[in-house]
């Protein structure tokens, strides 16, 4: 965790406005701005961007079996198997933080270009939920599954039930129950969700998002990653989008489909992500979930621009394309977080 932390100060950048909210500076006169349509600015396909530092492997092996001319389904799910499987990654699958109960649960969706959906919530012990979501959207007339229809689903394709708790997981879990005070540490304990976005060689677009959810949450919440609208939307006409973040901000304003819609309407990679995060900012400046909320978004349209932008800072983004490669790119925002 503390890595995480060092690397968060590290990348932070500078502060540039008054204000103190909670501990973050509100931008007031948003330097970043000037900046905008820098980023994402050299329109290319194939584009492949995920959120946080561990979208960068699984850009690797996302971008690898796109070249292989593998289903662009095939590849967004062999991306995003690389940090589910990771018990260092604890915020997604294998070694994520349980919930308040010590269990590991689960929430994925994927989406393709036709608009067919799979999804998984509130899946417990099965290490690859986005291949579950995949199955769901191959082989059931269905877009979500959850609980213990999904596991038994998951049983029924041939996977394996295995414990996803690790011993670090575990021990951390048992010194939060000591004072067993919700509230998540920003961009630590509730916003490494990856989600994925594609821009195909023939200009198609998919998505996906897999995470263990929100550390410490009640038994049975669902956040929004499986839940196309608010994790992830797309469409092939548009564009896509997709969040990282406190997932009930997510759903609470149909966060990812709204990105979309902007984009519909003519705005930017960029300014739909900032419009949609200002908006989240102004329904949520009073209400108790602002003390430890952070939302960002990645977006991408259909000519291959794209952007980040999330309420506080500390979040970042892996880019991969033909002409730089895979790399990282800080998503602009709202507020300079003090961590
Ligand atoms: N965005 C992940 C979650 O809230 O579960």
């Amino acid at each position: 965790m503390s890595n995480r932390r060092d690397f968060i100060k590290k990348t932070a950048l500078g502060t540039i406005g008054v204000s103190t909210v909670f501990s973050c500076k509100e931008i007031t006169e948003n330097k970043q701005d000037k900046a905008e349509g820098v980023i994402g600015s050299t329109p290319t396909k194939p584009l492949v961007i995920s959120t946080w530092n561990h979208g960068l492997p699984a850009n690797e092996e996302t971008w690898k079996r796109l070249k292989q001319g593998r289903s662009t389904l095939d590849a967004i799910e062999a991306g995003m198997k690389i940090p589910e499987a990771d018990p260092k990654v604890r915020s997604v699958g294998y070694g994520g933080f349980p919930d308040r109960e010590g269990k590991v649960t689960l929430d994925a969706c994927i989406m393709d270009h036709k608009s067919n959906c799979g999804s998984v919530s509130f899946l417990q012990g099965i290490k690859h939920p986005i291949s579950i979501a995949k199955r769901v959207l191959q082989n059931t007339p269905h877009v979500m599954l959850s609980g213990k229809g999904a596991l038994q689903f998951a049983l029924s394709e041939g996977f394996v039930e295995e414990n996803l708790l690790t011993d670090e997981a575990e021990k951390d879990w048992k010194k939060w129950l000591e004072a067993s005070k919700y509230s998540p540490v920003i961009n630590i304990e509730n916003h490494d969700t990856i989600s994925m976005l594609v821009l195909d060689k023939n200009g198609d677009i998919s998505g996906g998002c897999t995470t263990s959810g929100a550390a410490w949450k009640m038994h049975g919440r669902v956040g929004d990653s499986p839940i196309i609208g608010a994790g992830l939307f797309l469409d092939n006409e548009v564009g896509a989008a997709a969040a990282t973040g406190l997932g009930e901000a997510v759903i609470r304003t149909a966060g990812s489909a709204m990105v979309v819609e902007l984009m519909r309407q003519g705005k930017s990679p960029f300014e739909a992500c900032k419009e949609i995060v200002e908006r989240i900012y102004n329904k949520h400046k009073d209400h108790k979930d602002m003390e430890y909320l952070q939302v960002g978004f990645i977006a991408l349209n259909k000519n291959g621009e794209y952007a980040g932008y999330s309420l506080r800072s500390g979040f970042n983004y892996a880019v991969v394309d033909e002409t730089q490669g895979n790399r990282m790119e800080d998503a602009q925002f709202k507020m300079k977080w003090d961590n």
